[in-house]
């Protein structure tokens, strides 16, 4: 017990850590294979809703000690993978089925990255498993040239939350281990929306940006619109978002009318669709993240200001629905662009044998990059759908934060 240090992380150049002083933190001492000690797991626990993001170098760990750790992080959780232990059936047809497979001892671990593995330790009894790292060009609408790619220009490929989005509620944990990772050049993601943005981001790099930051950054007439607001989810979004593509920052999907149409979705049922509200409250720190899954995002919800702000330069001050899915679209891109900013950005620098734990519940990332076929990337994924939905915003950060004028 108190035995835990933590280090900045390994930031790069680009990362304006000033503005992101408590993002991130790298963890010493703290041993996720040892026996479990509840009050060191209490100090990890308060370290991650502070930091958002814990990395902890040099663990040797197995399927199930990573499913334990993960699930200690809940108490709610009964044990399902975020979405779902069994991805069979019509669902087979969602964007996310062709990048995971169930470690057959835990199936709530998935093994992702890309290429085969035939390590044992690693494929834990699948047979040469096809990995494949998700590549924008599956799911941009516009991409980067053949020619700017061998140049090493990418991009991000979806910023995300690990939500099902439907029927489940959102982890409140992820943990991702680096059981094998390419040496490689590092690349220049480029955001291609006008602005000029890149980034430089190591090879196969996870990118993560905090909710917090994303809500704080936000002009007072669009946080007094967050902390009212709700945001309804597609039923069955990955499947629905499938036909369609992504803009080029991979913030949020471009509005083709791509979708598939309710009817041709596997069967759904309205008591499971998920609406959440657009602000998601800390439970330790009592702060706000602004957390929307933009690809899945079908609609907004928003309450009207409390009895006696003053309703001068508000967005809806009486409350009102934008079902509008373009419109939806739009209004979420400009509330999340300023927070993926390259200087608000953390590419984390994978190294063989890193443990990420990350609030998944704070925090939004997306892999970038792309690999050659014959690169060997395996990583080991878990998180748990939770039994608790997502603390929403108080009626007094309501008043806070509504009351500008
Ligand atoms: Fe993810």
């Amino acid at each position: 017990m108190g035995g835990i240090r933590t280090a900045q992380i390994p930031a790069p150049p680009t990362l304006d850590v000033k503005a992101l002083p408590e993002f991130g933190a790298q963890v010493y001492g703290y041993d996720p294979t040892a026996p479990f000690d509840p009050a060191a797991f209490a100090e990890l626990e308060e370290l991650l809703y502070k930091h958002s993001l814990l990395v902890i170098r040099g663990v040797d760990l197995t399927p199930k000690q990573q499913y334990k750790l993960t699930k200690a992080f809940d108490a709610t959780a009964e044990g399902s993978y975020g979405h779902g232990n069994n991805k069979t059936g019509s669902e087979k047809k969602s964007v996310l089925h062709p990048d995971l497979k169930t470690v057959p001892s835990q199936p709530q671990v998935q093994l992702i990255g890309n290429g085969v593995p035939t390590d044992p330790r690693i494929t834990q009894g699948l047979d040469k498993p096809q990995l494949r790292h998700p590549h924008h060009k599956t799911f941009h609408k516009e991409v980067v040239s053949p020619e700017e790619e061998a140049q090493g220009i990418t991009r991000f490929y979806r910023w995300h939350i690990d939500a099902a989005l439907y029927d489940l509620l959102p982890p409140k944990v992820t943990t991702l281990y680096a059981l094998s990772v390419p040496a490689g050049e590092e690349q220049t993601c480029r955001y291609d929306d006008g602005t000029g943005d890149e980034l430089k981001v190591p090879l196969g790099t996870t990118a993560f940006v905090s909710g917090t930051k994303m809500f704080d950054i936000l002009p007072p007439d669009l946080k007094s619109l967050a902390v009212r607001a709700k945001v309804r989810y597609a039923p069955h979004p990955y499947v629905w978002m499938a036909p369609a593509k992504s803009n080029s920052t991979g913030l949020g999907i471009v509005s083709d009318g791509k979708e598939l149409s309710k009817d041709d979705l596997p069967a759904w049922e309205s008591s499971k669709i998920k609406e959440f509200p657009m602000t998601w409250k800390n439970p330790k720190t009592g702060k706000l993240h602004y957390q929307v899954h933009p690809s899945g995002a079908e609609a907004i919800i928003v309450a009207p200001l409390p009895a006696g702000v003053d309703p001068s330069g508000q967005i809806l001050p009486e409350g009102g629905i934008i079902s509008d899915l373009k419109e939806t679209r739009e209004l979420l891109f400009k509330m999340q662009r300023p927070g993926i900013a390259p200087e608000l950005v953390y590419p984390h620098d994978w190294k063989k044998d890193d443990l990420c734990i990350f609030h998944n519940r704070g925090v939004l990332h997306s892999v970038v990059g792309a690999f050659e076929p014959d690169q060997v990337r395996a990583f080991w994924q878990c998180n748990l759908a939770s039994g608790e939905e997502p603390l929403p915003p108080t009626a007094d950060d309501v008043k806070t934060y509504s009351s500008f004028a």
